[in-house]
């Protein structure tokens, strides 16, 4: 069959990459390298407007990364640090002393099993929970005092895609996308059309402007959202788990689409996933959370020449999943 000889194909080119530094498949020259254009779908009557807005982006990033402060504490361009972070809910110790830094330009995966505190890590990072100990650092600062005025600067630099979507859901696609735009203040009417049409037909959205949330797929729910959290031209995306409940085709959508943002716009980001094929493709390092500690902090491939027997179990665990 062609989808099985296609697979093949990706697997045996997974394997010849191993152990090449990521943006290393740029070279290999494939449908949907890195390297392939964000705008390579979007319509020729926007093209312009949506390039430009994504080129205003990019320079941001790069500029964001060159502010980062250099301390004693922090490595040089760490964009977001976990600094011995420590949460419990009453009497439940969610995350003891867990540190783990994200350097700007890179892309974290949090890896672990299902309470562990992957969700309640990404809704500390955006100021939702503070942590009871320990320090958060984001774009340089310590966000953990921050006010509530303070934390809302924080959200505009990092955008997250929830799991959900977390669309509004009496408005419609286009309006949702459109959002970020207006709250900004300085678009013109057609120029938010333009853009809106742009990163919908980048994500692979096209023409659902007039559609509600409940009109679409899971999947396509989460395209939306990556495309109204790029809106709001982010120096930081996370995502919680962005593969959970998509087909495998959408799923590798989703990851050439994350690794595209992340060449092409310097994003950082920061992936949840259960999902180790798309964890390998897209990690530059992971964290894997267990019992409450960073368990591992490290590259993908040292993770996976570990002894550490519960990093074994939870691999072969995946292995015996995956298939399903
Ligand atoms: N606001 C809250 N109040 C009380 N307990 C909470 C709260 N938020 C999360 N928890 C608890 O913290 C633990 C970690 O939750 P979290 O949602 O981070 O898990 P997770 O690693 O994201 O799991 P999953 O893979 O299933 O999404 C869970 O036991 C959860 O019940
Ligand atoms: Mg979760």
């Amino acid at each position: 069959m062609a989808a099985e000889n296609e697979h093949d194909k990706q697997t045996k080119e997974e394997q010849h990459r191993a152990g090449e530094p990521k943006g290393a498949e740029d070279q290999h020259a494939s449908g949907d390298s890195a390297e392939k254009p964000l705008t390579d779908e979007v319509s020729q009557d926007v093209a312009a407007t949506v390039g430009e807005f994504m080129e205003k982006a990019a320079a941001q990033n790069e500029a964001a990364a060159e502010d980062l402060p250099e301390t004693k504490q922090h490595t040089p361009s760490a964009y977001i640090t976990f600094d011995k972070v420590s949460k419990s809910f009453g009497s439940f110790d969610v995350l003891k002393e867990v540190s783990f830094s994200v350097n700007a330009g890179e892309t974290l995966c949090i890896l672990g099993r299902s309470g562990v505190g992957k969700s309640v890590s990404l809704q500390m990072l955006l100021g939702f929970l503070k942590p009871d100990t320990g320090a958060i650092m984001v774009a340089g600062e310590n966000i953990c005092q921050f006010s509530e005025k303070q934390l809302q600067g924080i959200r505009r630099k990092v955008s997250m895609v929830f799991q959900s979507g977390a669309l509004f859901d009496s408005i419609s696609i286009g309006e949702n996308v459109a959002f970020p735009l207006r709250e900004r203040g300085d678009m013109e009417e057609d120029q938010i059309f333009q853009v809106v049409k742009g990163l919908l037909e980048m994500v692979g959205v096209a023409g659902k402007e007039q559609l509600l949330p409940s009109d679409l797929s899971t999947g396509m729910k989460r395209s939306v959202a990556i495309a109204r959290a790029l809106a709001a031209q982010p120096e930081a995306v996370l995502y919680d788990e962005p593969t959970t409940m998509v087909d495998p085709l959408m799923a590798h959508l989703l990851g050439s689409l994350i690794e595209r943002l992340k060449h092409q716009l310097h994003l950082t980001s920061i992936v949840v996933t259960h999902d180790m094929r798309f964890a390998k493709k897209l990690a530059d390092r992971v964290v894997f959370l267990h019992e409450g500690g960073a368990r591992f902090f490290g590259t993908m491939e040292e993770m996976e020449q570990s002894d550490d027997e519960v990093l074994k179990e939870f691999l072969a665990l995946d292995e015996l999943v995956l298939p399903a």
